[in-house]
């Protein structure tokens, strides 16, 4: 079990930042939970940014420290998406996790995980866990693609602690699971709950836009894509953008 200690800031650039910063201190430990009501400077996947509206949403960062493989690190993927997808499933809803770890609502975007690992000497000795999740906001950006909030499909507010205490609790319980090895059932239920699983979807790869099927991801973490002769072919992320 982690024994999560939460510290809940007003404003800060990133939480994923601060907590990085905060673990070159001596003294912090795993379950280490920077919540914070804005982040002016919130950060995505790649080069792209979390933009969330003050107090409205949440935006947490945790210290785990797996001490799992480096050649696992996708389960670690998997148990923070299947956390997300415990908790909303909860409430009565069809969550899916656009690969590798977007959590979507029908075609929008609710939640963003933002991982970001410490390896030493081929192990996974710390990582940082970002969750950007939209509860009560109603109103975005119109730059923003697609994106939705709890609120805006349950047509009712959410308490932002409550709902922030069952996720913890959730990441304890997948955490679990990746704690005593359960690789191969993190993967089954991962991929049990993938957007657009078998179907015909677009993508973005070397300059050109593909349609292919989307036939499921493999332990790694590769997105599996069916051409239209029938060929399988793997991709990392980067390599491709479904659209
Ligand atoms: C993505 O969808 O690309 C990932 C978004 C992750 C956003 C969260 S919000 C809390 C934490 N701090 C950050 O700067 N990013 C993550």
């Amino acid at each position: 079990m982690i024994d999560f200690k939460v510290e809940h800031i007003q404003e800060v650039s990133s939480t994923n930042t601060y907590l990085k910063d905060l673990t070159k201190q001596a003294g912090v430990f795993e379950g280490t939970v920077i919540l914070a009501d804005f982040q002016t400077s919130g950060r995505g996947r790649g080069s792209s940014s979390w933009v969330s509206n003050r107090a409205e949403n949440l935006t947490f960062s945790i210290l785990v420290e797996p001490g799992i493989k480096a050649s696992h690190n996708f389960s670690l993927v998997e148990f923070v998406s299947l956390a997300m997808i415990d908790t909303l499933t909860n409430f009565g809803i069809n969550p899916r996790i656009k690969w590798p770890n977007d959590i979507y609502i029908a075609d929008r975007k609710i939640a963003g995980i933002l991982i970001e690992n410490v390896l030493v000497e081929n192990v996974i000795s710390s990582s940082i866990i970002g969750i950007g999740f939209n509860v009560n906001q109603d109103i975005f950006p119109m730059e923003l693609p697609n994106p939705v909030s709890l609120k805006m499909v349950l047509h009712r507010s959410i308490k932002q602690d409550e709902i922030f205490r069952k996720i913890l609790d959730q990441l304890n319980f997948r955490y679990e699971q990746l704690k005593t090895g359960a690789f191969d059932l993190l993967h089954r239920e991962y991929c049990n709950n993938i957007y657009c699983s078998d179907k015909k979807i677009c993508y973005f790869q070397n300059e050109r836009i593909r349609e292919g099927i989307l036939r499921g991801i493999s332990e790694s973490g590769e997105l599996l894509i069916e051409n239209d002769k029938g060929d399988i072919t793997g991709f990392l992320f980067g390599e491709i953008q479904i659209l």
